[in-house]
Parts: structure tokens; sequence; C-alpha cells
């Protein structure tokens, strides 16, 4: 028999056994070949950083934001909001993404290309860069040439990696595609807790477009500049930061690259358990430690077999700007080897800060004591007699005006010759008067902390595919579980006549409309309409033949083990089920 361009069956086993070891070349074949995913742009000659998604990569992605909503958002009531895209300046300029948000690009001497000066230095020599300023990676880059002409590396300067534009006809309002789909959260975060009805701690997540856009990408589908990001900023308060479902998890084992063992030399994963993490404080939040332990089931649950991932603490030079502590989810990917799907920074109250200092709004949330507190506070008034006499008619506006001021702050310091300006009007210090008052306080004020899970779904995408590639005997199956399959079952008429097809596409119809997500294949012979399911990730096939015409049975087949049953088209719903809890009944050889 010949298969596969030409080879024979034995030609075509040790092709494919080699290929294995190059998954990401197999799976970009048959992500071309199935629709699940190819680069953008193709008949223009395509464009980095850009990947289109087609029907099977669109309903992957689909279901896994879905099982990630399930996992992260519905089971603690946790809210979801969409904000714009386009992003204006002062907002980016506020959360520090203009300052922070670079990398460092050389460009080569001789044929100008440019480069990710750091990313260039670790592919050439193996060091680790990230984190390492412009100086040292001038130094290191005197080692390395231009992969493309072998010319020498000019030195490295940073590029700001935003996407920039102008908004409206005049261009006169400068903005940013978003790098993050936080900075939306963070800005609407108010709103929001209002309309929650001021409940602290609050999960707001985002899922949608970022772009990023980098200098040189080169990694496929792992670096991409318009990507979707599944972020959520889960708000609490720091005077009370335990996570309330962290039992749920403490027995959950970790392997950890912590940032002591990196800094001592040491790159091995320590092995502990979540609730051990958090008592000896290598994860400094338990928000963090809890959905880092969920990240994990929730990448189980994908097909991410436990051994192929771990958490790596980032060094305080790779931290971005916002964050008290980070940790990235790392999958082993075979052409990349470790890679990061999820990352969970501790973010404290930076953002919100940034934001109420760059628009004066008040972003504080208030949390009701039990019962009130006596408390003795330092208080400063205006004496309305003295500003009275001293400024007449203007005395009420300047009273006005004083009441929005934080007196006790403004008179900090002062000496009694000082005056205060407020407006026009220059006011003597000694007019302002501070005395101790007893207080009732009914609750407290004050900015939440901020822990972020954020995951990169192209890349679990990906992360999923390598994960669920097979082989068998000659043949690559995509293993995809049953609940992530963008396409669950296919029916398929043995034949196209004798009354097949119409049987088939009932059948069909009556699974699609109980929801389940089900095609109708009738091109080709019967094997080859298997081989194409299985590299779809189709779990079962339904086959309508000739005994189906007499006795109102079909057959099951089973994508993973091939194996076949006979079952009643009126028991197929109900066998289905069975099959998704128990797995497929074992048959006899
Ligand atoms: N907000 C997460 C990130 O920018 O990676």
């Amino acid at each position: 028999m010949i298969l596969l361009d030409g080879r024979t069956v034995t030609e075509a086993v040790a092709h494919l056994t080699s290929e294995l070891k190059d998954r990401y070349r197999l799976l970009s074949e048959i992500a071309r070949r199935r629709g699940f995913f190819w680069g953008s742009f193709e008949i223009y000659g395509g464009l980095s950083g850009f990947l289109d998604l087609g029907p099977l990569g669109t309903g992957l992605k689909r279901e896994i934001e879905d099982t990630w909503r399930e996992f992260f958002l519905r089971r603690h009531g946790f809210v979801e909001i969409s904000t714009p895209i386009i992003t204006p300046h002062r907002v980016l300029e506020a959360s520090g993404h203009v300052e922070n948000f670079k990398d460092p690009m050389t460009e080569c001497t001789n044929c100008h290309r440019r480069f990710r000066a750091d990313q260039l230095i670790k592919e050439a020599t193996g060091e680790e860069t990230e984190g390492l300023n412009l100086e040292q990676l001038a130094s290191l880059l005197a080692k390395v040439k231009c992969p493309e002409c072998g010319g020498i590396l000019g030195s490295p300067q940073y590029f700001l990696t935003m996407f920039k534009t102008s908004i409206g006809p005049y261009g006169e309002d400068q903005a940013y595609g978003r790098p993050e789909a936080a900075q939306g959260i963070f800005v609407d975060f108010h709103r929001v807790y209002e309309v929650m009805r001021e409940k602290i701690p609050i999960g707001i997540a985002q899922v949608g477009t970022v772009l990023r856009n980098e200098i040189s990408p080169r990694q496929g589908p792992i670096r991409l500049r318009e990507f979707t990001i599944m972020d959520f900023e889960l708000f609490f308060d720091p005077d009370n930061p335990e996570c309330p479902y962290l039992d749920e998890v403490r027995e959950d084992q970790m392997s950890i690259v912590t940032e002591k063992n990196r800094t001592g030399g040491n790159a091995e994963a320590l092995q502990v358990s979540t609730g051990r993490a958090v008592e000896q404080g290598t994860i400094k939040s338990s928000w963090a430690a809890y959905f880092m332990a969920l990240s994990k089931r929730f990448l189980s649950q994908l097909g991410i077999q436990t051994q192929h991932q771990r958490f790596f603490e980032k060094l305080p030079s790779e931290r971005a700007h916002y964050s008290a502590q980070t940790f990235d989810h790392e999958v082993k990917l075979d052409r990349w080897g470790w890679v990061e799907v999820a990352g969970f920074a501790y973010r404290t109250d930076y953002d919100i800060r940034k934001h109420m200092q760059a628009t004066g709004a008040d972003l504080r949330v208030f949390k009701p004591y039990d019962s009130p507190i006596e408390k003795t506070v330092r208080v400063v008034k205006p004496n309305h007699d003295k500003i009275r006499k001293q400024f007449g008619a203007d005395a009420g506006r300047i009273i006005s005006l004083l009441a929005r001021e934080d007196l006790v702050r403004t008179i900090q310091d002062k000496k009694t010759t000082d005056k205060v300006r407020i407006d026009s009007y220059e006011v003597p210090i000694e007019f302002l008067e501070a005395r101790e008052e007893k207080v009732k306080e009914t609750g407290k004020r004050f900015i939440p902390h901020v822990v972020e899970p954020s995951f990169g779904v192209e890349r679990l995408v990906y992360s999923t595919m390598e994960h669920n590639l097979r082989m068998r005997e000659d043949r690559l199956i995509l293993s995809l579980p049953f609940k992530l399959a963008p396409i669950q079952a296919s029916v398929y008429p043995l034949v196209n006549k004798d009354g097949l097809v119409e049987k088939a596409r009932s059948v069909h119809d009556s699974l699609a409309q109980e929801g389940l997500r089900v095609e109708y294949d009738d091109s080709g012979s019967i094997g080859r309409r298997y081989a194409r399911a299985d590299e779809a990730g189709i779990p079962l096939g339904i086959t309508i033949d000739y005994d189906t015409m007499k006795d109102d049975t079909v057959t099951l087949r089973d994508r993973d083990t091939w194996a076949q049953i006979r079952t009643r088209v009126a028991q197929l719903e109900e066998t289905i089920h069975t099959i998704v809890n128990k797995g497929f009944p074992r048959v006899q050889e």
C-alpha cells in the first residue's frame, strides 16, 4: 500500500516518527490542512507575528476560553467586561507603559536589519538576558554577529513596543493599541465595583485582543504582535489578604523555579504543596497561590500533563514595572522549550493609585466596620470671623474653597508667618485652626490591592494541540478532550446512495439539536474520512451503513483506540453521554 507522498507504510512510519521529534512542523501542517491555524496574509507573502485561526482553531479557542471562564470566573462569581483596544496616551502614560513598555533593539551595521537584542544574545550564546540594561547587553552583543549577513551589530537602544496611532481627523489625540487588557479594568474598576454593590474582594475579567509591536518575532504562533489575552484582576483589602479558597488546593503540588534558587545559581524546580508555598513565603499572596494551583488544574484539563508544567518566578529586574512578585506558568514545548502561557502578578495598589494621581478621581473603596470606632483625630478648620474681617464679601467663597482642601496636610510644616494660596487669595496660616476632635468612624477608605492571573490564548491553543498529538500506527491523532473538541462527532453515510445520506442527515440533525457539536461528512472513502477526523480531533465517528436501514443501529467509532461498537439510533444520545462520562466501552478483540 502506498501512503503519504508516495512512501510505503514502513517509510511513512519512520518518517512520521522522526517528524514527531519536531512537533511544531508536524502540527503546523495538520493545522493548515485541517483548518486550525496558519500565518496571516498568506497570499500576500505572509507577515510574521500575525496568525489566522481557521474554523477548527476558532472553535478550539472558544472552548478553551469557556473552560477558563468556568474555572476562574463562574465558580467565584467574578464578572467580565469589555473595553476599547484603542487607548489614549494619557491612560498608558499614567499606568507607566509609555515609560516602560519597551524592548532593547539592535541594528546590523551592514544589512540594517533590526533584532531584539536580548533574544539574539540568548539564542547565540545561551546566556540569560532578561532584565539586563543597555550597557550589559552592548558588551554581550560584541560576541554575536548578525544572523542574516554576519555583520557587526550596533549599540542596542530601546524600542517602544506599543502600536502608536492617533484619534480623529486632525490626529490631535495620540493613542496606542492596548498592550494589556488590564488597564481597561483598572480605569473602570470603581464603576464596576459600584454596579456590583460595593463588595470586596471582587474579580473583574476581560478577554480580548492586545497588540504588541514585537521587534522581530520568529516563533510562529508563540510570539504574536496581535493576540488574545484572558485576564482578571482580583481586588482585595490589603488588611485582609487571605484567600478563603486556599484550603481547596492546599495539598496540590507545585513545581516552582524560585527567585531565590535562580539568584543562588540553582535552576532546579522546588517541589512544594500550595499551602506550604504560602506558609514559607515563597508565594507572597495566598490569592496568587490559589489561582496558580487552579491554573495547573486548568492546564491539566486541557490535556497538558503536570510534568510538562512548571512555575517560574521572575527576578526583580525581569518583572513588569507594576509587579511586586511574578510567576510565569510555563509549558514545555517541543521546539521552544519552556514557554510562558500565563503570568501571575501581584500588582499591589500600583495601577489604581497611578490612575487616581493622573485624574484626581477618588477610586478608593469604603468598607464599613462591624460597629463604629471612636477615634481622636486632628482637624483643621478655618476661623470664619477672621476670614470675614479680612476678606469681606469674598469670605463665603474662600470658606467653600477651603472646605475642598486637605487642610491637615496644607498646614503641615508651615510657619505662622506663611500664607495659604487658594485661587487668587492668600489666607494667613493663623486663620486655620487645628484641634483634636473625637469622631466616630463607621468604616475605612482604602485602595484595594490586586493579584492578576493573565493567560495568552493562542499559546494555550497551540500548547493544547501539541500536548494532545499522538501517533497510532502510521497515523496522527489529535486526542483533544471531548469537552474541548471543536467538533465532537462526525456522521458518515457509508455510501452516498440507497437512502443512507438521508438517514445520516437525520441522525446529524437530531444530535445537533441536542447541542452536540456535530458535522456531516460524505466525501471520500470511509477510511480517509476517519483519518481526517483523527487529525481534526473529532472524538466520535457515527457511521450509517446498510444494517442501519434494516435494524436502525449505527457504528460508533472511538478516535483514540479506533474501537467500534454498534448502538441503536434511539439510544445514541444516551450512549454518547455514557462515553463522555465513563469512556469508550472496552471492545473484545
Ligand atoms: N496584564 C498582563 C500582561 O501584560 O502580560
